[in-house]
């Protein structure tokens, strides 16, 4: 029993596995993308072991040093298969206007066509030769009324290994989900077929990518590419574009943040959640170490890429972290700037397209100040200081990563998987900006902290194929993570905020306070300005000051920020000009800027909530009056 055979395909069905629907569905996609076999997860130690030694036994995976980097692998991916890939992500709503304009669309029918029913689908065979692995994962803890179940199908071990420390992911999973447990089908293919005798590469992918959605069927169909985002679907796909339209739908918020506590040295906690876009400081963040000064002030860490977020009846929200792992950027990671980071990686990791040192252990630009005098770059070739001063050469991929479990964080939260989730006292978002945006300014209040988050800009990074540092509007830091039409989105934050003013009247809780940070401003030297890192605890103190109503600040355009003497700057050698000009307001800058919140306001005229222009309108008329 329980051991269909399609096509001669054995599905070898676990005896545990009880789901007719899961079972038929994994028959259908095996048969579709005729995979070789099929594979269920267990989600087991040993499986994970066997898993990666089949990699190493592959090429993909070179098993490091155990003395250096115990259990730990190296994976380099094709150099045309190194991050998310925006412009062939694709909403596909039933409607063109519920994906809106910031999301590519097709039609249902039409993507189906091409993907799963027309005479070339592309998933017809796609995984020829291959192992379908079976991953079944839950988005947050097993079992809990908060969690999500998704199940991947994938034909890349490397995915189920990764998916093993990014979710919880195994048997666990099957065995709350029974007989009739509601999943998102997830199916992922590097579509890479193999035909008989066929030798496999070391990273298979295919040059056609399509990252698809389906949020009416809240359904996941990834093709072409291995890499992060783009393949561990539980993470960006379902955790952010699927989630967002769940909590559209449910009344909750899944978003782009971090989440940290902050301890006083009197025992009181604070939780913060934090949107930066990709590659602009949340795991950074989320694992500060705050300066010598703050003594007895402690940051700990519940999640460091995305949050859900639901409202309780005492008028707070309250954020868990969906993820077990961190997928985080290795560049610019060092023992000084991020400690508790380094500390995460000293077992256990996978690292994807870092350098290999000559004694098996791994290098990225930024890690250490002087470079190892050889290595082998990401891409297998020889790297030197010389040969990198003469090329330009990196030896790190600028968007290389890291995935290691949670559990790994010497400044892990007691509470990060509590399923009650944490209380939210402020919200912060910031960008990466050389220009125009100060270090810090609060909103006062939530619509004014929702225009702030709206219109929010950013310079390109890594973390995206395509043009870096181009300054673009990614409001929320959720531009290419957004399920449906992102003015529906602003209109369901402001909603939330309404919601949460009646329910905060009769319990007497306050409104999270909402904050706009950036900690890229450059001098006229090209360099970053402020010394970030362990010392943006500077800030968030300041904002903690704001929440117990003892900090002070100057009111301007668009907010109240603190003047030089509401910071405390012990320990820092930071003067009074410098922090001019990491707040300093140019006229000139903000009227072009107001520019391009006018823009996006155009491109989102349909169903943008309009408190938000008359919140513009405010703001400029301050603007020319001061
Ligand atoms: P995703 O995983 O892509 O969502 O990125 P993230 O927001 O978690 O970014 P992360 O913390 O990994 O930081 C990305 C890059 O920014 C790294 O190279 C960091 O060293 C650098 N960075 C982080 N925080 C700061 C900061 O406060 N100041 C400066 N100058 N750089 C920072
Ligand atoms: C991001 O790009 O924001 C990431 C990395 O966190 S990925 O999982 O590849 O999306
Ligand atoms: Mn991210």
């Amino acid at each position: 029993m329980n051991q269909p055979v399609m096509e001669g395909l054995r599905l070898n069905v676990p005896a545990y596995v009880k789901h007719q629907r899961l079972i038929a569905w994994v028959a259908e996609v095996a048969a579709l993308t005729q995979a070789r076999d099929v594979y269920w997860c267990d989600g087991s130690e040993a499986e994970y072991d066997r898993l990666c030694a089949q990699l190493v036994a592959a090429g993909t995976f070179k098993k490091l040093n155990p003395e250096l980097r115990p259990n730990s692998y190296l994976a380099c991916s094709d150099p045309s298969d190194v991050a998310r890939v925006e412009d062939r992500t694709f909403i596909c709503s039933a409607k063109k206007e519920d994906a809106g304009p910031t999301n590519n669309w097709m039609a249902p029918a039409e993507m189906r066509e091409l993907l799963q029913t027309g005479d070339k689908a592309l998933f017809k065979g796609a995984m020829k030769g291959r192992t379908l692995y079976v991953v079944p994962f839950s988005m947050g803890p097993i079992g809990s009324p908060i969690a999500h179940i998704g199940v991947e199908l994938s034909d890349s071990p490397y995915v189920a290994v990764n998916m093993r420390t990014m979710t919880r992911m195994g048997r666990a999973v099957l065995d709350v989900l029974g007989e009739d447990g509601v999943f998102v089908p997830c199916v992922h293919t590097v579509a890479a077929p193999l035909e008989a005798g066929q030798a496999d590469v070391k990273w298979p992918c295919n040059q056609t990518k399509y990252i698809v959605h389906f949020p009416e069927t809240r359904e996941i169909w990834s093709y072409g590419s291995g890499y992060g985002g783009n393949a561990l679907l539980g993470k960006k796909c379902f955790a952010l574009r699927i989630a967002s339209t769940m909590g559209r739908d449910q009344g909750w918020l899944a978003e782009h943040m971090l989440i940290l506590g902050v301890t006083s040295p009197e025992g009181k906690k604070y939780h913060f959640a934090a949107a930066f876009p990709s590659a602009c400081g949340k795991t950074n963040f989320s694992m500060l170490i705050p300066p010598a000064a703050f003594e007895g002030w402690k940051v700990t860490t519940i999640g460091d890429d995305i949050a859900w977020i639901k409202p309780a009846a005492d008028g707070r929200l309250y954020a868990i972290n969906p993820e077990a792992g961190y997928f985080g950027v290795a560049p610019g990671t060092n023992t000084l700037t991020n400690f508790n980071c380094m500390a995460s990686l000293n077992k256990n990791v996978i690292f994807t397209n870092v350098a290999l040192t000559d004694d098996g252990d791994v290098w990225w630009e930024g890690m250490t100040d002087t470079p190892p005098a050889h290595l082998i770059d990401w891409q297998g070739k020889d790297w030197t200081p010389a040969i990198a001063k003469e090329t330009g050469a990196k030896a790190a991929h600028p968007n290389a990563r890291f995935t290691v479990s949670a559990i790994n964080n010497p400044a892990l939260d007691a509470e990060w998987d509590n399923p009650a989730g944490v209380p939210i006292d402020a919200f912060i978002f910031g960008g990466r900006r050389s220009t125009t945006v100060p270090l810090v300014t609060e909103a006062r209040d939530w619509v004014e902290g929702v225009y702030m988050a709206a219109t929010m800009g950013s310079e390109t990074t890594a973390a995206a194929a395509g043009q870096q540092g181009v300054v673009r509007r990614d409001p929320f830091a959720m531009l290419p993570f957004m399920g449906y039409n992102m003015a529906d989105y602003f209109q369901h934050w402001l909603d939330m905020g309404k919601k949460l003013q009646t329910l905060c009247a009769s319990s007497g809780a306050k409104l999270p306070k909402i904050y706009c940070v950036n900690w890229f401003r450059k001098g006229a030297d090209g360099k970053f300005v402020w010394p970030g890192y362990g010392e943006n605890m500077r800030v968030l103190k300041w904002m903690l000051d704001r929440v117990e109503g003892t900090g002070q600040g100057e009111e301007h355009a668009f907010g109240v920020t603190p003047r030089y003497q509401d910071i405390n700057w012990k320990g820092l050698d930071f003067s009074q000009e410098q922090f001019n000009i990491t707040t300093h307001i140019d006229k000139a800058a903000w009227a072009t800027e107001m520019k391009l919140h006018e823009e996006l306001f155009q491109q989102l005229a349909f169903h943008l909530p309009a408190e938000l222009p008359a919140t513009k309108a405010s703001i400029e008329a301050r603007l020319k009056a001061e």
